[in-house]
């Protein structure tokens, strides 16, 4: 075990998309600081993400939102037992910034750096603030801007993916439905916001691809951008608000239905979620309503991208002795299991 003491103190580092973290978790799943520097705003006005402006930013903001991790958690750099970073999937720009400067930091104060995954960090975010941890084996579904997964995961570091999205991952769905729907982005919490106003009147379609563990929105996207098309469909806020709760509603049906098929097949404990779109909180009712087995979720600002979830994940790192030296790289396509 990596430890100066008993209290093992880690460095979270998180530049994969737009925003900049930056996190002190002690233990794997005290959060001391949590600090976290979002580019929404500057994104909002091209409707998604600018890659170039992302890494430009984060070079503009990680310093800053580093040493107010550091100053909130109130630590020295002599109490920090190592730097854990996301090195991918994600942008490649954005990724090298955070990459380089845990390496910077790694080489200057003589800490031990890990590269994290951040779709295995993001799972690790069920273990943050909780008194007992999850159980294995666990099924985790993971669904963010870029990945709707389904992992088993059997231990620390055990991963075998079932499941992946065909097309187009869950959240990505949500922010193009938004976007015709007119909705600001991102499109998850405008959708769920706009959805509270309406009723799921639409009948829109769902793609179950029966026999496997893979899901698919394209189709579901598709057929709204049809319904959109039609002359007056969306003439009113309250027709909106339908569309937008419908469209909703089929995303969760699916990933409900699915994920708890895959649970009773394989038998598993307890079901995490995480990612983005599991800030959702029609998503959480009907997981906790219609699953038998417990069902975890981190709060919603866990669930979307956060440095505190990739210290926690480098923690069981350093426990495992999976360490990186200073020729760490980015890897934008990287998968998990
Ligand atoms: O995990 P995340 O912050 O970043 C990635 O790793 O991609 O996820 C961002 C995605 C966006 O597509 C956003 O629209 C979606 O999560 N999202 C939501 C909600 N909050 C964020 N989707 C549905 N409901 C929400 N409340
Ligand atoms: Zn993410």
């Amino acid at each position: 075990m990596v430890g100066k003491s008993s209290s093992i103190k880690i460095l979270g580092i998180e530049t994969s998309c737009d925003e900049s973290a930056a996190a002190i978790v002690e233990n794997g799943n005290r959060i001391l600081s949590n600090i976290v520097a979002s580019q929404i705003d500057i994104h909002a006005q091209y409707g998604g993400i600018v890659p170039e402006i992302a890494s430009r930013q984060h070079l503009l903001t990680i310093i800053p939102v580093l040493n107010k991790a550091m100053a909130e958690a109130k630590v020295t750099w002599q109490e920090i037992t190592g730097i854990a970073v996301t090195f991918g999937p994600g942008l490649a720009g954005s990724l090298l910034v955070g990459v380089n400067t845990a390496k910077a930091i790694a080489l200057a104060e003589q800490l031990p750096l890990a590269g994290v995954n951040h779709l295995e960090a993001h799972i690790y975010a069920n273990w943050l603030k909780k008194e007992q941890p999850p159980q294995f084996p666990c099924l985790c579904l993971i669904v963010s801007g870029g990945h709707s997964d389904l992992v088993l995961m059997k231990n620390h570091g055990q991963f075998k993916k079932l499941g992946r999205t065909r097309d187009d991952a869950a959240g990505e769905a949500f922010d193009k439905a938004a976007r015709i729907l007119g909705l600001a982005y991102p499109g998850g919490p405008a959708i769920e916001e706009a959805a509270q106003y309406g009723t799921p009147s639409l009948l829109l379609p769902r793609a179950w691809l029966s026999g496997t563990h893979d899901f698919s929105f394209s189709g579901l996207k598709t057929a709204l951008w049809h319904y959109a098309q039609r002359g007056g469909n969306l003439a009113t806020a309250s027709s909106v608000a339908n569309a937008a709760a419908s469209f909703q509603y089929a995303v969760v049906d699916v990933l409900v239905t699915k994920t708890i098929e895959a649970a009773k097949e394989l038998e598993v404990k307890q079901i995490l979620l995480s990612g983005g779109v599991a800030a959702n909180k029609l998503l959480t009712q009907r997981f906790l309503n219609s699953s038998s087995l417990p069902v975890l979720v981190p709060p919603p600002h866990l669930c979307t991208d956060n440095a505190a979830m990739v210290a926690a994940c480098g923690y069981h790192h350093f426990q495992a002795h999976k360490t990186n030296n200073y020729e760490l790289d980015v890897v934008p396509d990287l998968t998990l299991g």
